[in-house]
C-alpha cells in the first residue's frame, strides 16, 4: 500500500507474523528500470516471503522490471490492476486496465517468460459501467490462459470518473459473492479476496469460500491482529509481542544510526496498542516527539513505557 508498506513497515509486520505474504507499495515499472533501484527495491532478508507489486502496462518494461526484481530476491511479482488514482490512469495502468484484459494478459505472459517466480494479479471486479459479472471473469480467463494461477480480487468496482481514490475504497459496494462464484467456477485457480476485511473472524469466514484473504487497511490500523495470524491460519507458533517489539526497536536503532528519521520508522506502530490501556499516551508521545529534529530511540522507548508498565501493573 502506497505510503505504508515500505521496507520498515514490512519488517515490523514480519515480526508479528512469520507466514503471511507481505506486499510492497506499488512501484512503477519504468522507475524500477531507470530509478534508484536500491532505494525502490531494497529489502531485508527477514521480510520474506515478500511480493513486489508493479504498476505498468508495457509488456517489455514489466518483463524487464520483473527480471530486476528477481535479482533482488523477491518471492512474487504482482501486477496492479486496481488502483484508481488519476496519476495512475494517465499512465494507463492500475484499475483502468480492467478495460484492457488482452493487454493485461500480454503483460502477464511477458513477465512469466522473464522470471521463474510466481506472477500474480491484483484487480477490481470492474470499473465504471462495466458489468462485473463479465469484466472480472474476462480478466481472469485471459490471464489464466496466459498461465496466471493466482489472483487477489478487491471485491468492488472502481469508479474512475467522479470518485477519489479514498472514496473508491469504500463507496462502491463490495460483492464477495461474485468472487466466491468465480472461485467455484475455476477451482484450479488460487483466488484471494480483499476489501473491507477487518477481523480474523471475518477472514476465517472468507476462507470457507476463497483460497486466501488480503488485508489492506486493517494491517496498519490494527496491526496487532497480525500477531494471531500464524497460530490461527498456519498452525504456527504464538508470537510474543514484547519480543517482536524489541526486535523492531533494534531495527529502528540501526536505521537511525544510518541516518533515517524516526517518524517514518514508528509510523507502522502507531495503531499497535489501540483499545488497550496506555494506547493514547503511546500514540500521543510518538506523534508529538518522533517528528522533532534529531528524535532518537529514547522517544520510542518512552512511548513503550506507557503501555508496557500499565500492562504489567
Ligand atoms: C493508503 C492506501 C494505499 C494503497 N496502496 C495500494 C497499492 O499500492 N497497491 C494496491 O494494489 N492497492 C493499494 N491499496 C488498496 C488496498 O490494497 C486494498 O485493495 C483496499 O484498501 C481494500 O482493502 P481493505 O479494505 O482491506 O483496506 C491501498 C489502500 C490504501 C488505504
Amino acid at each position: 500500500m502506497m505510503d505504508w508498506t515500505d521496507r520498515h513497515c514490512r519488517f515490523f509486520h514480519r515480526q508479528l507474523t512469520s507466514r503471511a505474504l507481505l506486499y510492497t507499495e506499488m512501484v512503477v515499472a519504468d522507475a524500477v528500470i531507470h530509478g534508484a533501484r536500491e532505494r525502490l527495491l531494497g529489502f531485508d532478508a527477514a521480510e520474506h516471503p515478500v511480493a513486489l507489486q508493479l504498476g505498468g502496462s508495457e509488456p517489455r518494461a514489466l518483463a524487464e522490471a520483473a527480471r530486476i526484481a528477481e535479482d533482488f530476491g523477491y518471492d512474487e511479482i504482482n501486477l496492479n490492476v486496481g488502483c484508481p488514482s488519476d496519476r495512475v490512469q494517465s499512465g494507463r495502468f492500475g484499475a483502468c486496465l480492467m478495460r484492457e484484459p488482452e493487454l493485461v494478459a500480454e503483460c502477464m505472459a511477458a513477465m512469466r517468460n522473464a522470471v521463474s517466480m510466481p506472477v500474480t494479479v491484483k484487480c477490481r471486479i470492474g470499473v465504471d459501467d462495466q458489468d462485473p459479472e463479465k469484466s472480472l471473469r474476462t480478466l481472469i480467463a485471459m490471464c489464466a490462459a496466459a498461465g496466471v494461477t493466482r489472483f487477489a480480487v478487491h471485491a468492488r468496482k472502481a469508479w474512475l470518473d467522479g470518485l477519489s481514490p479514498k472514496e473508491n475504497r469504500d463507496v462502491p459496494p463490495l460483492d464477495y459473492e461474485l468472487v466466491y462464484r468465480v472461485k467455484r467456477e475455476r477451482p484450479q485457480l488460487t483466488i484471494l479476496v480483499n476489501g473491507g476485511i477487518e477481523t480474523l473472524e471475518q477472514a476465517e469466514e472468507h476462507l470457507r469460500h476463497a483460497d486466501g484473504v488480503m488485508l489492506g487497511r486493517a494491517a496498519y490500523q490494527n496491526p496487532i491482529l497480525l500477531a494471531e495470524v500464524d497460530v490461527r491460519f498456519f498452525d504456527g507458533a504464538p508470537v510474543d509481542l514484547d519480543t517482536a517489539i524489541d526486535v523492531y526497536a533494534e531495527h529502528v536503532e540501526r536505521q537511525l544510526h544510518q541516518g533515517a528519521r524516526l517518524h517514518p520508522l514508528i509510523k507502522p506502530m502507531l495503531g499497535l496498542y489501540n483499545g488497550r490501556p496506555g494506547a493514547r499516551l503511546f500514540r500521543r508521545h510518538l506523534s508529538e516527539y518522533a517528528v522533532r529534529d534529531g528524535a532518537g530511540i529514547a522517544v520510542l522507548r518512552e512511548a513503550l513505557d506507557f503501555v508496557r508498565v500499565r500492562r504489567a501493573a
